[in-house]
């Protein structure tokens, strides 16, 4: 079996998410987004009127909850317990905690234990903040996206800008808050694995970055 895992990580708004799902379209691999995951968990904590500063209160909701995700006509569909949830996760009100869920030790705990069981099989794109440094160590392919801040909060205002109902100045302010979460926090923090290779995709089209990954991932089959 010649089948890879690739591991790509970095910044929110850095593309990861369009780029990882065309990479595994361009392979006939699955595409797994992380994110969501932790999304899902800080939806559905909220929705339950849960205080996100209780640790042990969050950490035994998300054992309980069933995540999945799913193929859905326009990428990947997030079900909780069935229920579709995709587009309520991607609220400026979770974009605001989901960094605080995230860095609950036993939230990480049960979410990794499903994104390996998911990678055990080969053949997945996973794309996080800790996927080459902590999910999938010996991913054959390990690719840091970055892009300047001013770049990542432009690409997600075109995106999502006038739904989020901020500014781009604002939205700048809230991706480099969520970026100094997610470098600081004690666990698996974001972080470019030794092993990483770094690639900057400030003022280069989607499509081109994804060719580069997909060059680097033959070179490894
Ligand atoms: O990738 P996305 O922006 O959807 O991720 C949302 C949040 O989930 C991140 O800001 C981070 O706090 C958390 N996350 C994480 N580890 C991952 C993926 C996401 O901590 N592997």
């Amino acid at each position: 079996d010649e089948r890879i895992n690739i591991a790509i990580d970095g910044p929110a708004g850095a593309g990861k998410s369009t780029v990882a799902r065309s990479v595994a379209e361009a392979l006939g691999y699955i595409y797994i987004d992380t994110g969501a995951m932790y999304r899902a968990v800080t939806w559905s904590a909220r929705e339950a009127g849960l205080d996100i500063e209780n640790d042990e209160a969050v950490t035994a909701h998300a054992r309980k909850l069933d995540i999945r995700l799913a193929p859905g006509p326009d990428g990947q569909v997030v079900l909780l317990g069935g229920e579709d949830v995709t587009s309520r996760i991607r609220s400026r009100d979770i974009n605001l905690h989901v960094s605080r869920v995230a860095a609950i030790d036993g939230v990480r705990i049960r979410l990794v234990e499903m994104q390996r069981a998911l990678a055990s099989a080969k053949g997945v794109v996973m794309d996080g903040r800790d996927i080459g440094s902590h999910v999938l160590p010996d991913a054959e392919l390990k690719v840091y996206l970055t892009a300047s801040v001013q770049e990542r909060a432009r690409r997600r205002h075109l995106e999502a800008g006038d739904a989020l109902g901020i500014s781009l100045e604002q939205m700048e302010r809230e991706i480099e808050e969520r970026d100094r979460k997610d470098m600081g926090r004690a666990v698996s923090p974001l972080l470019q694995a030794d092993d990483a290779v770094l690639l900057d995709s400030t003022g280069i089209p989607a499509d081109e970055v994804v060719s580069r990954i997909r060059e680097m991932a033959l070179e490894k089959l």
